[in-house]
């Protein structure tokens, strides 16, 4: 069962990368993180570390074309031990789909109140309390996680070309053409041009250990790598498909996206009086409502319709990247156990739903059991994009750098020798050292070394 079209491959990848971390995530960590310092440690990160990694999983799936155990014994030329890390894909997936969905389910009520014409004739205040009374509520979000969940599900289980490829073609260029439109909407807003200095006046002071490990955890994230999500795709890839062209598409789409969506966000902060960009993880929730009803303040039908569509594409967008999580334990639990799809999917959804609902507690209920000062939906948070996916690049940067026979590497990225065979050293070399060695003092740096 494979993508039928190249085009079907690189747009399911696309789907897998742009999502939430793009427009929720991104505009969260650049404002913890103070503004244009981080951005741009983030698109060096994205470009030394990000797209060749995703160059590197994708190698390991397409040579395998089963799953991602079988992709490592199989790149690793038969050495059983490798097959270990399809286990990778089993637990980093279940932890980030459980907090992620607490972002879709958000998403998915903020598209409800969309439709039934909720975010008008209110004020700034409003918007911030109403968010934080629904996020804080024990079963309000509960139920849209749920929704999210079942939908998530249904995909996973009729597999991957019938589900995936074809949700991904329509609705990938809709939500960018809706991006651009509330880019220059908020460029409009008073106060923009305090919002653009926050995002294009770097300012160095503001970098310290975390901001270095959060630009690479989002970098990772941002683009789905290291905990092989784009390996359990690439698995389903045909073998005309042009590795470099698509690992560099995918990475300059995701970039775009985020910094069109960093351009929405804070400018719009700027304009919202007593919002600061720090907020956190409400930011995108807050500043959005508020923008619509700016923009359109003369027209309360063009609020509506573009509110409406703008949530539905955003819940769209997420949920193909809740798709490829739930995937990634789905191809396991189908290949090496032998489950079928329908009963994987519906095993894995309801693990992750039960976690989901802790991690929406710790918004309310929960906000005091924490571990090592972070509650439930955060710590996931940390362990998945600032241990797991840089750990799991490091592995695959030396497994494919050191460990696999340097020929089968260079006949699957190259389609045989056909393609990109210019590239392929300067590739090789960053997968040998440029990456391991960086990732590596990130984290060094982190500790305070
Ligand atoms: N890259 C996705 C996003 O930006 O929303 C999130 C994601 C998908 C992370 C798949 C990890 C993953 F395995």
């Amino acid at each position: 069962m494979g993508f039928s079209t190249k085009v079907g491959a690189i747009l399911a990848a696309a789907g897998s990368a742009v999502g939430l971390g793009n427009i929720w995530r991104f505009p969260t960590e650049t404002g913890l993180h103070g503004g244009a310092a981080f951005i741009l440690i983030y698109i060096i990160f994205m470009l030394v570390f990000g797209a060749p990694i995703m160059l590197a999983e994708f190698t390991i799936g397409r040579h395998g074309q089963k799953d991602v155990t079988d992709s490592f014994e199989r790149m690793s030329g038969g050495q059983r031990g490798w097959r270990l890390m399809g286990l990778m894909p089993v637990v980093a997936g279940l932890l980030v789909l459980s907090y992620y969905a607490v972002v879709c389910g958000w998403t998915l009520y903020y598209a409800f109140v969309a439709g039934v014409d909720g975010f008008g004739g209110k004020t700034a205040a409003q918007y911030v309390s109403d968010f934080q009374q629904f996020s804080s509520s024990p079963t309000q979000p509960v139920v849209w996680i749920l929704f999210i969940m079942l939908a998530t599900c249904a995909v996973v289980s009729f597999g991957v070309k019938k589900g995936i490829e074809r949700s991904a073609q329509i609705l990938m260029p809709m939500l960018f053409v809706c991006i651009a439109i509330l880019v220059v909407c908020s460029l409009s807003l008073p106060g923009a041009d305090r919002g653009l200095h926050f995002l294009f006046h770097p300012d160095f002071s503001e970098i310290d250990g975390s901001t270095m490990l959060s630009a690479m955890g989002q970098a990772f994230f941002s683009l789905s790598v290291g905990i092989c999500c784009l390996c359990t795709y690439a698995c389903y890839f045909r073998k005309d498909v042009n590795l470099f062209h698509d690992s560099l598409s995918v990475a300059v789409i995701d970039t775009l996206v985020a910094l069109m969506a960093g351009l929405i966000i804070f400018p719009a902060v700027y304009s919202v009086p007593g919002l600061q960009p720090d907020a956190g993880p409400s930011l995108v929730f807050i500043t959005l409502p508020n923008v619509f009803q700016q923009v359109f303040s003369g027209s309360h039908l063009l609020a509506y319709g573009f509110s409406l569509l703008f949530y539905c594409l955003l819940v769209i967008a997420a949920v193909t990247s809740s798709i490829s999580m739930l995937e990634m334990v789905v191809a396991y639990l189908h290949e090496e156990l032998h489950w079928s799809r329908p009963a994987a999917s519906v095993a894995a959804s309801a693990v992750a739903m039960l976690l989901a609902t802790g991690c929406s507690l710790s918004f309310g209920a929960w906000a005091d059991k924490t571990v090592f000062g972070l509650g439930m939906f955060d710590l996931f948070d940390f362990i998945v994009a600032k241990l797991l996916m840089p750990l799991g690049s490091f592995i695959m940067c030396v497994f494919l750098g050191w460990v696999a026979d340097e020929k089968v590497v260079r006949d699957e990225v190259t389609n045989g020798g056909t393609l990109h065979t210019v590239l392929y050293p300067i590739w090789l070399f960053i997968i040998r050292y440029i990456a391991p060695i960086g990732i590596i003092l990130v984290f060094i740096h982190e500790i305070g070394w």
